[in-house]
């Protein structure tokens, strides 16, 4: 269980909140590349951290994160005109930078000019941004701790070698995260009960099949931990060793191999309390993905009709451009009770539904905060050590955090070139295995 206090201080994530600051001293995943490629494009509305963000592409190819709102009477930007290196808001014409900076008010033309301090009282709010891996990024916090960007091997392979998606996930953003680094549930959330289905292979599920009850280790990192699970498999031991990267980033081997050169892993972005955005990255370091491998990655995330493209109204008012996921909370993921007897554990079809309904559908703290879990209730086992860990790291990072100490997470961006692991071996004890198969010593 978790104090009330404590669920409180980790959940919380609006401006000014302990653990929004924390997460304002990373980068952090906003929008898909995807999603921005053309100058002079339709720009794209978010919410990260209950602030209401515009991301845009301008005529001359900058990408530019930005408040959604005029300066001058609070208009959307969303429908405003890009082109000539700059919104220009639909209302009055003011114009507006990939920096925030009004440059040109249009309908009182010497105002810029002749009016003390203008430019700074008639900026809106605009963040560093860095593209890598598929995916657009933004520092949200203050100028003078921007961090190195995290070196996660996906953001630094060839175009063609990663994939990333993303989606709505209604609720708030560490019951994602924690259901990312709880290992136990996949031999029951995600059991596949029909032999030889053709899905299973790649993501190597099978090997947790026979042993529902793993013997699990956390190792503590400059990064945040390793976690390593080991099952019984063929009379040997059927390894599988995941990262969980402060503050919500998570690493996640494929199917058992010897060189280790695929994986993936989600990142839980949070829009506000009860609304996430789950980034997904799969990748590879030796080819590109293969069409096969593309088509199994879009049939998980994108691909219609299990997402669709749309806009959602969040419940302040603001709305948001995202992929949003056709198995909802609005229809029981589509459950299938005839499923449930003979093809899977939850009669829920794909892995991220059966991860999105149980995240979503935790009993809330009350219904104003619908999206959060009140973990006061909780009986936490031994297969919850990961998330006991990741909880009191957290929480020890924001306590740094307010006492103005440096946060070693963010000391240097290589920390995060690591890779998941997953084998089948004879060693029993997880130092030898990490001895054996160190990933900070594979990453390149
Ligand atoms: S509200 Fe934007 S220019 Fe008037
Ligand atoms: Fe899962």
């Amino acid at each position: 269980m978790l104090r009330k206090d404590e669920n409180e201080l980790l959940t919380r994530v609006g401006p000014g909140t302990p653990m929004g600051e924390l997460f304002r001293r990373f980068w952090l995943p906003a929008a898909l590349s995807e999603e921005l490629t053309e100058p002079g494009g339709t720009p794209v509305r978010l919410r990260i951290l209950g602030e209401d963000l515009l991301a845009f592409r301008d005529s001359s190819g900058k990408i530019g994160i930005i408040e959604a709102y005029c300066s001058h009477r609070q208009a959307p930007l969303f429908f405003g005109r890009n082109e000539n290196c700059a919104i220009q808001c639909p209302y009055h014409g003011w114009r507006f930078d990939v920096n925030g900076e009004c440059v040109e008010v249009p309908n009182s033309q010497n105002y810029l000019r002749d009016t003390p301090n203008a430019k700074e009282r008639l900026a809106i709010v605009a963040y560093p941004t860095h593209e890598a891996g598929e995916i657009v990024w933004i520092y949200m916090g203050p100028r003078e701790h921007k961090p190195d960007f995290p070196n996660f091997e996906f953001t630094k392979v060839p175009k063609g070698y990663c994939h990333a998606s993303r989606w709505l996930q209604r609720s708030n953003w560490l019951q994602g995260a924690e259901g990312e680094i709880d290992t136990s549930h996949i031999s029951f959330a995600h059991k596949d009960l029909s032999a030889g289905h053709e899905k299973v292979g790649i993501t190597g599920l099978q090997y947790s099949m026979e042993d529902d009850s793993p013997v699990l280790s956390v190792k503590e990192t400059d990064y945040g931990f390793m976690s390593g699970s080991r099952r019984h498999y063929g009379g040997k031991y059927f390894w599988r060793m995941t990262q969980w990267m402060t503050p919500m980033f998570s690493l996640i081997p494929r199917a058992p191999s010897d060189d280790f050169t695929s994986g993936g892993g989600r990142a839980w972005v949070p829009v506000d309390d009860n609304n996430t955005i789950t980034f997904a990255y799969n990748f590879r370091v030796d080819r590109p993905l293969s069409q096969p491998e593309l088509q199994l990655i879009e049939e998980g995330a994108h691909f219609p009709p299990r997402m669709k493209r749309g806009t959602v109204q969040l419940d302040e008012g603001h709305r948001i451009d995202t992929w949003l996921p056709s198995a909802n909370i609005d229809n029981d993921y589509l459950v299938d009770r005839e499923a449930q007897k003979t093809i899977n554990f939850t009669g829920i079809w794909g892995v991220n539904e059966q991860d999105r309904c149980l995240q979503e559908s935790l009993r809330a703290t009350g219904a104003r905060d619908r999206g959060i879990v009140d973990r006061s209730r909780e009986h936490l086992v031994g297969s919850d050590l990961a998330i006991v860990a990741a909880r009191r790291r957290l929480l020890r990072m924001i306590k740094t955090l307010q006492q103005g100490e440096p946060l070693k997470e963010l000391a240097r961006g290589d920390l995060y070139s690591i890779r998941a692991v997953s084998k089948v071996c004879d060693i029993a004890d997880f130092d030898a295995f990490i001895e054996a198969y160190r990933t900070d010593a594979l990453a390149s």
